[in-house]
């Protein structure tokens, strides 16, 4: 994952709060009649979750959703060598907590990799964990791309951004995906997909790097993100949600504009168009909170400057998630979008509680100090991604949050598995493409940080792999805290 940013620091007006309401999309008799059948086909078989679902507008609203045994696992591999029995607990259950599915490679499909479970096995699974009478849904991360990762080094993937990889891409991997979603006895499951993680927000901004710039003149990226939205929209049952990076990274206007019209030409370019693509998820693997509790109008002065025109926001007035989200709504309805499209947050690490978490806006009337004793959010640098140290659990999944009513939240999810690293600083060898990632250096200082280092936890593993440390990390720093016991309330 990468977060490289181009700034566009131009000062704009303060936000519009003016509130739409989303329409719900009806569902057509013909796929009602359909499901009516299934529905009564399924009753007498006894298999009822093989009745096939009308595509409703926010698939996790009344749904459960789909726990990981393998995140249960990794987990409980960390509980058995941590000795605090109240964190010990507090780590119980957070495994139990929904978490997405990457399908980060070929392999990760068909079950070539022994040590994860199938796609298949996953949806099995999903269908012994559904309730009956209440829907599930069972979330996928796609992310294959040929040339994957085109800004950083953590997670390049296997494949070349070649002509000969795109090809690899759409019959080796979207096909073989597509091929288990539409499998009969999985039409009950409420699949959803998040779509290409970094991709086209690299294209949007990131051009300035070679492989970025070369993923956007061959029209690669563009067309691999295509050709799933057509294969995935085509199933019912299936949701398509794109990545659509977070606050820190297209939240200057200049960014976010450019960003809407990149993919309102990709969504156009699809069979279905802009009705081919469910909504947008933000955030994903970042650690953008979703809110600042305490800097919450981007335009006050404080010594006589705007917040937002401090040293961490640089003119970026989307300070969390929250605004974010409600911003890149407003914008795609403006672009011809549906006012029914729906937005999600990744907020498995996002939370920035423990110790350190302020409890009141700070007094200074010094902007930076101002700026840095008030915000939760306590990285020295807002492009800081890889493995960041003080981070915490965020708010647990949930369907149709509420509170944020401009973003049209559909979810809150952990698209990122708390605990899996963001990436390695050196070289360890694999056969998935990942690189050594000076952004995971705790010592290196990136450009445009202001001399401030990483600040990354050390001894991190390769991206995705299990990182003891930081899962304890992340339990401790949680907010809301983790309170052990009960059910997830999921
Ligand atoms: C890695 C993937 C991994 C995912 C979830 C990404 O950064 O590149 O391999 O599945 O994170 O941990």
């Amino acid at each position: 994952m990468t977060h490289p940013i181009r700034r566009t620091p131009t000062p704009r007006p303060g936000p519009d709060r003016r509130r739409r309401r989303r329409r719900r999309r009806a569902a057509s008799l013909g796929a009602a009649l359909t499901a009516l059948a299934l529905g009564l086909a399924g009753q007498l078989t006894g298999h009822p979750a093989a009745a096939a679902e009308n595509h409703v507008d926010n698939p996790f609203a009344g749904a459960s959703f789909y726990v990981n045994p393998d995140y249960t696992d990794r987990v409980g591999t960390t509980v058995a060598r941590t000795g605090d029995p109240g964190l010990r607990a507090r780590m119980r259950k957070v495994g139990r907590y929904p978490t997405a599915v990457w399908l980060d490679r070929i392999a990760a499909v068909g079950g070539a990799d022994p040590s994860r479970k199938s796609l298949a096995d996953h949806l099995d699974l999903a269908l012994a964990q559904k309730r009956r009478g209440q829907p599930i849904t069972a979330t996928f991360v796609v992310y294959d791309l040929p040339g994957r990762d085109c800004a950083a080094l953590a997670s390049n993937g296997e494949l070349p951004l070649t002509q000969a990889g795109l090809d690899r891409y759409e019959h080796e991997y979207i096909d073989a995906i597509a091929n288990v979603f539409k499998k009969r006895k999985y039409r009950g499951i409420r699949i959803t997909t998040v779509i290409e993680p970094d991709s086209l927000p690299n294209l949007a901004t990131n051009t300035s790097a070679p492989e970025c710039a070369q993923a956007k003149s061959s029209g690669i990226y563009v067309k691999g993100i295509q050709y799933a939205l057509d294969q995935l929209h085509a199933l019912p049952n299936v949701y398509t949600y794109l990545d659509f990076a977070n606050s820190g990274w297209l939240g200057w206007d200049g960014n976010l504009a450019q960003s809407v019209q990149l993919y309102t030409d990709v969504a156009r370019g699809t069979s279905a168009g802009l009705s081919g693509v469910d909504g947008l998820v933000t955030n994903v693997s970042n650690y953008m909170p979703l809110e600042e509790p305490f800097l919450t109008d981007p335009d006050r002065t404080v010594g006589g400057n705007p917040v937002k025109s401090s040293t961490f926001y640089e003119w970026n007035a989307d300070f969390d998630e929250s605004d974010f989200t409600g911003n890149v709504h407003r914008a795609l309805v403006a672009a011809g979008w549906p006012a029914s499209t729906g937005m999600v947050v990744d907020t498995s690490r996002n939370g920035w509680g423990g110790p350190g978490r302020p409890t009141a806006e700070s007094t200074s009337p010094v902007l930076d100090t101002y700026v840095t004793e008030s915000r939760v959010d306590r990285r020295t640098y807002r492009g800081l991604w890889c493995n960041v140290s003080g981070a915490g659990l965020g708010r647990p999944p949930q369907a149709a949050p509420s509170g944020h009513p401009d973003s049209h939240l559909d979810a809150f999810l952990w698209v990122k598995p708390p605990g899996e690293s963001d990436g390695a600083s050196t070289d360890v060898p694999d056969d998935e493409g990942k690189g050594p990632d000076p952004m995971c250096d705790p010592d290196y200082a990136p450009p445009g940080a202001g001399g401030n280092r990483t600040g990354a936890l050390p001894g991190a593993p390769p991206a995705g792999q299990w990182f003891a440390e930081q899962f304890a990390m992340l339990v401790k720093n949680a907010y809301p805290p983790v309170r052990p016991g009960g059910g997830t309330g999921l």
